[in-house]
């Protein structure tokens, strides 16, 4: 009899506890909304003042043309996704940064059904957003094009004029200096310009219409850019977040919440929750792991 009792209390508690492990750890702060749309928003990210971190990271869900949108306000964009650390970076898993994917201008000159002969150009300095070198390529379309990315760095990259109708898809797809050119950008950069000048001619700027743009390597692989950016306003890219300049959680309670921090290469920390763990490093409730030995001891005592 006691025995079935003492059993029964287990059983009580083991459940509980499952119970509690099941339920995920919140991503946003007590009463707070976590989405605009299908757009999830973590804390740091927040769409009131209670549940922001500070400006920066405040964002406006604004219903335009039936749909919502999100936009990061603080540096007037557009916001596709927000993700605390980055799922592709398995391979290096102490190394995911936060993520956010923005809808980012193109920059175009000398283009007949673009308003002005230059436009474009983000300068982002001082926030604590950064693109993305190991997520985002600089891109330049146009022929006899030498185009410079510009504002912290200078570099560049060629491409040459050829008549479409002579070369294949393929090579056009890849960007590899056949009316298209591609090169990977240094970190931490939050200037984007670019440049462009005519490879024939070096003082001048050939009257092709050519464009500039950073864009994310995962949709890129799926575009035929070359064709397409005449279409388009704005390319997708990521750039890597860090709150560590207002946030900082000390190594026993980084711990706690099961999370570990990692310093970026500007300068930065950002806290990512340790391998089998989810939720938010950047909140008290942190992350929390899967029950698993809580369901293997479970089913033993049912067993027994
Ligand atoms: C959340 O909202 C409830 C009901 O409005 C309130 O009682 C509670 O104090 C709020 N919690 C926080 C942390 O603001
Ligand atoms: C929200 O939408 C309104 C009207 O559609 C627009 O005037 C306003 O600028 C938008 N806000 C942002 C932050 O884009
Ligand atoms: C963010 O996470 C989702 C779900 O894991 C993934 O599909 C998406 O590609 C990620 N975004 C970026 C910019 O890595
Ligand atoms: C980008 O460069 C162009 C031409 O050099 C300049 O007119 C424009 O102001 C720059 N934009 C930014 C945001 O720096
Ligand atoms: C970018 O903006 C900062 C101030 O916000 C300014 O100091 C800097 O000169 C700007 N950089 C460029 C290339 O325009
Ligand atoms: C440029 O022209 C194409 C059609 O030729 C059009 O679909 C596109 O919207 C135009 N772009 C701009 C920025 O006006």
């Amino acid at each position: 009899m006691a025995v079935q009792v003492v059993m029964r209390i287990t059983f009580f508690l083991l459940l509980t506890t499952y119970e509690l492990a099941e339920a995920a750890a919140p991503i946003a702060k007590p009463n707070c909304s976590d989405s605009c749309g299908d757009i999830y928003i973590p804390y740091p990210f927040g769409k009131t003042t209670e549940c922001y971190l500070n400006y920066w990271f405040k964002i406006v869900c604004n219903e335009t043309g039936g749909s919502l949108k999100a936009f990061l306000p603080s540096i007037g964009m557009e916001v596709l996704e927000i993700n605390l650390t980055d799922p592709y970076n398995d391979y290096y898993f102490w190394n995911d940064p936060g993520l956010v994917r923005l809808n980012v201008p193109i920059i175009s000159s000398s283009c007949k059904n673009r308003s002005s002969s230059h436009i474009g150009g983000v300068n982002i300095s001082g926030s604590p957003f950064f693109f993305s070198s190991y997520r985002d390529k600089f891109i330049s379309v146009g022929c006899d094009n030498f185009a410079m990315m510009t504002g912290m760095v200078a570099v560049g990259c060629k491409s040459n004029c050829v008549d479409k109708s002579v070369i294949e898809d393929i090579k056009l797809k890849h960007c590899s200096g056949i009316n298209c050119c591609m090169i990977t950008i240094p970190s931490g950069i939050q200037v984007l310009n670019a440049s462009f000048r005519s490879i024939k001619e070096e003082n001048k700027v050939s009257e092709e219409c050519k464009y500039a743009f950073l864009a994310d390597d995962k949709w890129l692989s799926s575009e035929d850019i070359t064709y397409n950016v005449q279409f388009l306003e704005y390319v997708p890219v990521v750039l890597e977040w860090t709150a560590s300049d207002f946030i900082t959680v000390d190594p026993n309670e980084l711990r706690r919440r099961n999370s570990e921090g990692y310093p970026t290469l500007y300068g930065t920390k950002y806290y990512y929750c340790l391998k089998g763990y989810q939720g938010n490093p950047y909140l008290p409730t942190g992350c929390q792991g899967q029950p698993i030995t809580n369901k293997l001891s479970f089913s033993r005592i049912l067993f027994i």
